[in-house]
């Protein structure tokens, strides 16, 4: 059953106050300590209509409909600081209870949001460069998803351009058979240095390399076939660390490079025919305004190069138009390394000149911080090379694994292999995804993978112990109505913050900040401690029995749900 949320039902009550005093005046409402929710937006309104802010608060408060408010306080220079009565608070967690969805509204409109993320490299490792932008992307595909979106994923991957004559007169060399079974156990960067260094070596390779990339280019049958390995053996590689990882995109999302190519003459053309081409040393280029280098002179965006192959700009153009004009994008997302936000800016800019971006096309460059060494330097390996995703993922199993096998448990080897990776995986992605996006965080496998601390494995535990709760009961628990007294200051703050889900998940969605909801389900599951700690539940009776069951169930599909939305399992126990 579809409720509207606590916050949702204050928020409509208080802009119909607010306007009175102004029309659309934002109330700024949030869940805070001093009073259970706080309304902020007075200040701005009282300066706006150059009144007192005391007054306007008095005013705003003299039409708000406050059925459900046991208590109103303006402070400071115009807060206005409410608190629910318990009847409110009961009736609200009745209906949150009832709604599979815990008061998060599917969106009445279904947008239709692209987003590009992951990303990686044909015949190059996936590294841990790859990590946060599959994470964060895979994330926020979810919570669109659920928010009632349709999402459609793309996997830009990298899988055209000049290196590719080298990897496939290595791989001519290495003969077909050799050359999958390198790239089959993973060993994508071993095939690509390989390639690379006897092109810096030897010029004849150099040359049979130069020639590869004219044939690809024009379509040779046998060449594109070689290449066709290359990419599927990637792939199927790819596919196998989504999988670990549990990541949702599928081979149909990976909609690579090469897919623009047949969309590039018209790039072209149509930037030529709209008088936006500039030649500048050979190659075509756009040069948007605003764009300037470290001397102040315009950049170009290179569309077309010298040797008159297309580059890297001219398929995120295509991609630009293909995303809008043929996808219908309502919302376009680039997870995608702070290193090419002038790129993008840049790309969306000629988009927006050729008037292939319209305005109200939501674009944004989802940017993230670096995941670095224990050194707090870029992560890489003792010997210097670059960590792959596969290793770090299979090391985090092998600590999950061990840690389980310490503590005495009844699973067999099956169910815990299977645990050990649902705890790795949620070490790993809620250490990334609780970090604040544009920050950089120190991968500390020690950390991330505790039972304790701000940590993906400590939120599946405290889910886990909830669970427990219902398993020692022992009986199945299906209980009617409950009204909530919620007596206990520790059972009133949990209440509010189960009652706090559905904003957290929409202004963490809104923001594009995954972490947010990761700070919310931490809190939440320290409010259930404090509660847990405070308030008997198995062993008190009637009534209140029920009521304090009733919590600890609305936590442990709360946790669940936040978890599931972030891309993270709750197994039932651990
Ligand atoms: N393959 C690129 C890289 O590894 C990322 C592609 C990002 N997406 C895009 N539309 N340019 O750097």
């Amino acid at each position: 059953m579809a409720m509207a949320s606590t916050y949702d039902v204050l928020l409509s009550r208080l802009q119909a106050a607010f306007d009175v005093v102004e029309v659309g005046a934002d109330p700024v409402l949030r869940t805070s300590d001093r009073g259970d929710y706080q309304a902020n937006g007075v200040m701005a309104l009282a300066k706006r209509v150059g009144r007192s802010p005391r007054e306007v608060a008095v005013e705003v408060m003299g039409h708000a409909d406050l059925e459900g408010v046991a208590a109103v306080e303006v402070a400071g220079p115009g807060f206005l600081n409410l608190a629910l009565s318990p009847g409110f608070l009961s009736q609200q967690l009745t209906a949150q209870r009832a709604d599979e969805r815990l008061g998060v509204a599917a969106s009445p409109t279904a947008r239709t949001v692209v987003i590009d993320y992951s990303a990686p490299n044909v015949a190059k490792e996936m590294h841990v460069g790859h990590l946060r932008s599959t994470v964060i992307g895979d994330a926020l595909a979810r919570m669109y998803r659920f928010a009632g979106h349709r999402v459609i994923a793309r996997n830009h991957v990298g899988d055209w351009g000049t290196p590719f004559g080298m990897l496939i007169e290595h791989l001519l060399d290495l003969g077909e058979d050799e050359a999958v079974a390198s790239l089959s156990i993973g060993d994508l960067d071993g095939f690509y240095r390989a390639a690379r260094v006897k092109f810096d070596a030897d010029d004849t390779f150099k040359e049979r390399s130069r020639a590869r990339v004219v044939l690809l280019q024009s379509g040779d049958v046998e060449t594109r076939r070689l290449w066709r390995i290359l990419v599927d053996e990637s792939i199927a590689y790819f596919d196998l660390v989504y999988a670990k990882l549990d990541i949702t995109l599928t081979v149909a999302d990976i909609v690579g490079e090469s897919y623009y190519n047949d969309m590039l003459d018209d790039v072209v053309r149509d930037l030529g025919a709209q008088g936006l081409l500039v030649e500048s040393g050979g190659a075509l280029c756009v040069f948007p305004p605003g764009f300037t280098n470290r001397d102040g002179e315009p950049l170009p965006l290179i569309v077309q190069k010298r040797d008159e192959g297309y580059g890297y700009a001219a398929s995120d153009l295509a991609a630009v138009r293909d995303r809008v004009g043929t996808l219908h994008a309502d919302e376009m997302l680039y997870v995608v390394g702070t290193p090419q936000a002038q790129h993008l800016e840049m790309v969306y800019a000629v988009a927006r000149l050729a008037d292939w971006l319209p305005q109200s096309v939501r674009c944004e460059h989802v940017t993230f911080g670096n995941v670095l060494g224990p050194d707090r330097k870029m992560f890489k390996t003792r010997s210097g090379e670059t960590v792959k995703l596969v290793t770090l993922l299979d090391e985090a199993v092998e600590r999950a694994s061990a840690s389980l096998a310490e503590r005495d448990s009844d699973l067999d080897e099956d169910a815990r292999r299977h645990l050990a990776t649902q705890i790795a995986r949620a070490a790993i992605k809620f250490a990334d995804l609780s970090t604040e996006r544009q920050h950089d965080y120190v991968f500390d496998l020690d950390r991330m993978i505790a039972f304790e601390g701000d940590t993906g494995p400590y939120l599946q535990y405290a889910h886990a112990r909830v669970r427990s709760i219902f398993r020692r009961l022992g009986e199945q628990w299906s209980v009617g109505p409950i009204t909530f007294g919620l007596d206990a200051p520790e059972e009133r703050r949990l209440a509010l913050g189960l009652l706090a889900f559905p904003e957290a998940f929409q202004m963490s969605l809104a923001a594009l900040q995954p972490h947010r909801l990761c700070v919310y389900l931490f809190d939440l599951a320290q409010r259930f401690t404090a509660f847990y700690d405070a308030c008997p539940v198995l062993s008190s009776e009637g009534p209140l029995r029920d009521e304090r069951l009733a919590l600890c169930d609305l936590t442990a599909r709360t946790l669940n749900l936040g978890l599931s939305v972030l891309g993270i399992d709750a197994p039932e126990q651990m």
